[in-house]
């Protein structure tokens, strides 16, 4: 065994987006592609040696591989130990757990979350930093810098080590130790939340469907569900994580999860389903007939957050990103605590739930997640729903009819157009932005604005600032439009208009959602010409 240092030369657009670098497998299996992106990582944390990393992905094509190059890498590097998920798997949440657990430096986390997988499929990779979360643009500008540069990397010549059997092995100087992926995080859950009355719960005959989507979750939610929890074995479907799952889409929303929906919505429906992504770091909760957004959940879980015993104190604060609805904003105000509204992605949680402003943090997108890790976390927010139903006794569509009672209810869509071409959608984003200054006071189909931007952050822990990151209609009775374009995506450019109304009489509660937002649609498509400029009549997915 040698460690090799490999001449090389930059790969272009090597640039992390909203969750990490993703890009086609067939990117990815480039020569060098791979190993460029880690060396610019491992040159811009610097001083690896004795330290210890996290790596692990969600099972998908090119996982294996990829976690074979990273530990020879690593090996090369100094890095002192790096612990391995079993079989390469680790959720993201379980990544971000270790790593807080294990006090590690950082971690590796290979995958392109809810996008496709398989050859054709994509990948991707991205960084979490020592207290579990994203890396902040401060780390991932730099690592991107350094890809631009970069000349060589440093590789050990060794063979493919065992990453299927728990235990530790050595490779060249580096310990790497083979752990249980689901261990750590099961005993976290365990300590949130009411195992028992969630097992008094199941033991009760009440039936639940998760649809794991042929990913990451699978594991975790048999030996937890069904597991701890006493659930009947079938509760967790699609449970064996697949490299091109299924050939699905592992996308936890309605259009996506259709099996899910569907048997939600027949006569032998169970009294709760739920789904969970590639990366298990997204959540569907579905009632029986009726889909709960993740703007409510979010809200719901705020407001009822004491139910669980690791949230019997209260919490401290709401983060949730901006295009989220504001029905969380509506429960911070009852229950006296701030409420923060941050860019899109997790990475702008990380500040809030370090420096204990936030406790809650949620997502639009599917995305739940607490300070118990610096992820948002798909089986944590199932666990809360089944905690909370546990102990009201109610079910999903009486839990949040009867949150809408009190709080009012936050309309909420969001249409997406996939796949479009990017010149256009930059047009298109760029038109609206020399519109912004002149829609102030504009009467619009029912609605005047009061106001409209591009929405700028200043991270209130560290001062950081984000420009750009969404433009925002906001009319006077505080129904918003909010545009922006997919930092995530592989193939051109993905328009995101999010739509949201409020409502607080509870005789017009029922209106089907796209019913209720069809003025502000018809805004949105007559404020950014979305038919002329993207040459689609309609959204390609509503959720
Ligand atoms: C999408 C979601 C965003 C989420 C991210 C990672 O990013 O909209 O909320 O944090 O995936 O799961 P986007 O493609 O919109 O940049
Ligand atoms: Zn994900």
């Amino acid at each position: 065994m040698a460690i090799q240092t490999v001449s090389s030369t930059p790969i272009p657009g090597q640039r992390p987006g909203t969750s990490g670098l993703r890009k086609k497998v067939s990117v990815f299996r480039q020569p060098h592609y791979l190993e460029n992106f880690v060396q610019s990582l491992f040159d811009t944390l610097g001083g690896l040696a004795g330290k210890t990393l996290v790596l692990g992905g969600d099972g998908r094509f090119h996982n294996r591989s990829a976690i074979q190059t990273i530990l020879k890498m690593a090996a090369a590097n100094g890095v002192g130990r790096v612990l391995v998920g079993q079989g390469g798997i680790l959720s993201t949440p379980a990544a971000s757990c270790v790593i807080r657990k294990r006090e590690a430096l950082g971690g590796i986390v290979l995958s392109a979350s809810h996008n496709p997988g398989g050859p054709d499929g994509d990948f991707g990779i991205k960084y979490n930093i020592s207290n579990g979360g994203p890396a902040p643009e401060s780390v991932t500008e730099a690592v991107y810098a350094r890809s631009e540069t970069i000349n060589s990397y440093r590789i050990s010549d060794a063979p493919d080590i065992d990453i299927d059997t728990v235990g530790t092995l050595l490779l060249e100087q580096m310990q790497v130790e083979v752990i249980d992926p689901v261990a750590d995080y099961a005993e976290l859950m365990q300590r949130l939340f009411d195992f028992d009355a969630i097992r008094k719960l199941f033991a009760g005959g009440f039936t639940m469907c998760f649809d794991a989507m042929h990913a990451v979750s699978g594991p975790y939610a048999k030996a937890i569900i069904e597991g701890m929890l006493g659930a009947p074995q079938g509760t967790v479907i699609n449970a064996v994580p697949l490299e091109d799952f299924g050939g699905l889409h592992p996308d936890p929303n309605p259009v996506n999860a259709a099996q899910l929906i569907e048997l939600m919505a027949g006569v032998d429906a169970p009294d709760f389903g739920a789904a969970s992504d590639g990366d298990a770091d997204r959540n569907m909760i579905v009632g029986r007939k009726f889909d709960v957004t993740p703007s409510d959940s979010l809200a719901v879980l705020a407001a009822n957050a004491t139910v669980a015993p690791g949230y019997r104190d209260g919490i401290k604060g709401i983060a949730r990103s901006m295009p989220t609805s504001r029905a969380a904003d509506r429960v911070a105000e009852a229950l006296g605590v701030p409420c923060y509204e941050t860019p899109t992605g997790w990475k702008y949680f990380g500040t809030l739930l370090d420096a204990g402003k936030a406790t809650l943090c949620g997502e639009e997108s599917y995305g739940t997640g607490s300070n118990h890790v610096r992820e948002k976390d798909g089986l944590w927010a199932v666990l809360f729903w089944l905690n909370l139903i546990a102990v009201t006794g109610k079910s999903v569509q009486q839990i949040v009819a009867s949150h809408w009672a009190r709080f009012g209810r936050n309309y909420y869509s969001r249409h997406d157009y996939e796949g479009i071409d990017a010149g256009a959608a930059n047009i298109l984003m760029d038109d609206l932005r020399v519109k912004l200054a002149n829609l102030a006071g504009q009467d619009m189909n029912h609605y005047t604005v009061a106001f409209a931007d591009d929405f700028s952050y200043t991270d209130p822990v560290d001062g950081s600032q984000a420009h750009k990151q969404g433009v925002r209609i906001v009319m006077t009775d505080g129904s918003r439009i909010v545009y922006r374009l997919s930092g995530t995506g592989t193939e051109g450019a993905t328009l995101r208009v999010y739509l949201e109304r409020y409502e607080a009489d509870p005789s017009m509660h029922n209106i089907p959602t796209q019913q209720a937002l069809a003025a502000l649609i018809a805004i949105a498509d007559s404020v950014a010409n979305i038919a002329a400029n993207t040459g689609r009549s309609n959204p390609s997915v509503i959720t």
